[in-house]
């Protein structure tokens, strides 16, 4: 069974199995993520969010206001194609893993000093300050490829 198949997979609030480790420029499945949902993998150790958006939480995050965020980045440029969203699970505050589908912006949500992430992974509640890093990546026959950028 390769790496992929032992990916945890998200669904909204709810996160089943074990992360399992990928490599750079390995194949990870994505036919089997919904929209609205998101797989786990583990980049170096570290978790890694794969999220596929629905057209309302893309539409959502594209309708926030740059003057709104801590650390203005657009969601356009964040996540290009819309869709996918690739980014690391990590806080950027003191680097607790964050939860996805939670939280005030059902972005991500960190349970160890309260800081919330928006749909596009930016931070619009503290204590962090900076947004969750967007890792490089391509698609191609239904998986999913990061790249370093
Ligand atoms: Fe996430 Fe402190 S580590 S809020």
């Amino acid at each position: 069974m390769s790496a992929s198949a032992y990916l945890a997979r998200g669904a909204r609030a709810a996160e089943v199995g074990e992360p399992a480790p990928v490599d750079w420029g390995e194949p990870i499945r994505i036919t089997d993520i919904r929209p609205g949902d998101w797989k786990i993998a583990l980049l170096e150790g570290d978790p890694v969010f794969l999220r596929r958006r629905t057209r309302a939480q893309i539409a959502a995050a594209r309708a926030t206001p740059l003057s709104q965020l801590p650390d203005p980045a657009a969601d356009e440029e964040r996540a290009p194609g819309g869709e996918w969203l690739v980014v690391s699970g990590l806080c950027t505050h003191a680097a607790c893993q964050v939860q996805a589908g939670l939280g005030p912006y059902e972005g991500w949500q960190c349970f160890c000093h309260g800081s919330a992430y928006d749909l596009s992974g930016r931070v619009r509640q503290g204590p962090a300050r900076r947004n969750l890093p967007v890792i490089g990546h391509a698609i191609a026959n239904g998986a999913l490829v990061l790249r370093r950028s």
